[in-house]
C-alpha cells in the first residue's frame, strides 16, 4: 500500500535550526561577577562591590564566541580600566554584537546587603542597541505584555494605571507599581496613590524592577519613574526576551546636558519603545542574583561550594531558563582564585 503521508523535503540549514545560545555562556560571566561581589555584602563600599564584579566578569566574557563591542559599560576608557564603552570583548569568533554590561545593578544594595542586587549582561546584533550618549536618565514606563497595546505612554499617570488595570482585569488597589525611592518622585508617588494603586519602593535596581513587571508571579504590575538610561536599555533587552514593553523618554539633568544631547542629535521629546532601545532580532540576556530578592536568590557560600541562581533568556526562541548552579569552591575557575582557600 502506498503511504499518503507527505514528508517534508529536507531543507537547507536556516535560522530556525538550533544553534548556539550565547545566553548560556553569558551566565558564566554573571555567575562569576555575582560570586566575586557577594564577598563584600554589607561592607558598605559600593566601589569594592563593583570592582570585584568587573574583575570577575571581564575574563569570562573573553571566552564567549562573539565579536563584541561594549555599548553600555562602566563608562569611558579613561575612567574605567575594564568593560569601558567601546571595548572589544569576546573570543573573536562568532557574531558581531553590541554588549550591555552591568556587573552589579544595585551596587549600594549589595554594599548594604539589601534585596535584588543582580549581575547582568545582554547582547544583540552589532548596531542594534541604543547608545545613551550623554543622557544619564530617562523616564520609564514598564508594562507587562498583556497591557502593552492598551497603554498610551504619553497619557497622565491615572490613565496609564486605569489602562493597565483594565488590561489585567484588576481593580486599582490590586495593582502594584514599582518606583525608585527618590525625592524626584514625590509628585509621581502622590499621583499613583490618588488612583488607589499600591507602591513597591525600590531603594535601587530598576533593572530587577523591570524584570519583575514581566514576571507573572513577582507581584509587580508596572514600573514608573526616572532611572538610568543604560539600565533602561538593559531592561529593554530583558523585555525583548520575556515579553512586556518599556517606554522611555530621555530626561536631561540640566540645560548643559540637554544642549549636549540635542547637539548630538538625540530627540528629547520622542518616546522610545523597547524595539527602539534594542532593535536586534536575536537578543541574549543573563542575570545572576547577588543578594536574595523577589526575582532571584542571592549567592550562598556553603562548605566547599558556592551556589548561584540565574536567568538565561533569548528573544528569538522566547526561552527563559532559571539556572541553579553549585560551584565547587576548589575546582571551579569561576570562583575567584585568590578567595578559594577561604571557603
Ligand atoms: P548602580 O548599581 O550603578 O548604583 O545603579 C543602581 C540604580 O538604582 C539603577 O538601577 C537605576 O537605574 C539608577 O541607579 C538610578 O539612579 P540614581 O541612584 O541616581 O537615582
Amino acid at each position: 500500500m502506498v503511504s499518503t503521508v507527505q514528508l517534508r523535503p529536507a531543507s537547507p540549514r536556516s535560522t530556525e535550526d538550533p544553534d548556539r545560545n550565547l545566553a548560556l555562556e553569558l551566565v558564566r560571566a554573571t555567575e562569576a561577577a555575582a560570586m566575586a561581589s557577594a564577598r563584600y555584602l554589607g561592607h558598605g563600599n559600593k566601589h569594592q562591590v563593583d570592582a570585584a564584579a568587573v574583575d570577575a566578569m571581564r575574563p569570562l566574557l573573553g571566552t564567549v564566541a562573539m565579536r563584541g563591542v561594549v555599548v553600555i559599560g562602566e563608562g569611558e576608557k579613561d575612567e574605567a580600566p575594564m568593560l569601558f564603552n567601546g571595548e572589544h570583548v569576546g573570543n573573536g569568533t562568532g557574531p558581531a554584537v553590541d554588549i550591555a554590561v552591568d556587573p552589579v545593578d544595585g551596587t549600594t544594595l549589595a554594599a548594604k546587603a539589601l534585596p535584588d542586587a543582580i549581575s547582568v549582561v545582554a547582547l544583540s546584533e552589532r548596531g542594534s542597541m541604543f547608545d545613551p550618549g550623554p543622557c544619564v536618565y530617562m523616564h520609564k514606563i514598564v508594562v507587562p505584555a498583556a497591557a502593552a497595546s492598551a497603554v498610551d505612554p504619553e497619557a497622565p499617570v491615572a490613565d496609564l494605571i486605569a489602562a493597565v488595570a483594565q488590561a489585567l482585569g484588576r481593580s486599582h488597589d490590586e495593582l502594584t507599581v514599582a518606583v525608585l525611592d527618590r525625592p524626584r518622585h514625590t509628585d509621581l508617588v502622590e499621583q499613583i496613590r490618588s488612583t488607589g494603586a499600591r507602591i513597591k519602593f525600590l531603594p535601587d535596581g530598576d533593572v530587577a524592577g523591570a524584570i519583575m513587571v514581566a514576571s507573572p508571579d513577582s507581584g509587580v504590575d508596572l514600573l514608573l519613574g526616572i532611572g538610568g538610561t543604560p539600565e533602561g536599555v538593559i531592561a529593554a533587552a530583558a523585555l525583548r526576551c520575556m515579553g512586556g514593553e518599556i517606554f522611555g523618554r530621555l530626561a536631561p539633568r540640566d540645560a548643559q546636558e540637554q544642549q549636549d544631547a540635542e547637539n548630538m542629535g538625540y530627540r528629547l521629546d520622542t518616546v522610545l519603545t523597547t524595539h527602539d532601545l534594542v532593535s536586534g532580532d536575536d537578543v541574549f540576556f543573563a542575570a545572576t542574583g547577588v543578594t536574595d530578592g523577589s526575582l532571584l536568590r542571592g549567592v550562598r557560600f556553603t562548605h566547599g561550594h558556592v551556589s548561584t541562581q540565574s536567568l538565561s533568556m533569548r528573544s528569538r526562541s522566547g526561552t527563559v531558563r532559571t539556572i541553579d548552579t553549585r560551584h565547587d569552591a576548589t575546582r571551579s575557575t569561576l570562583v575567584p582564585a585568590h578567595r578559594r582557600p577561604e571557603i
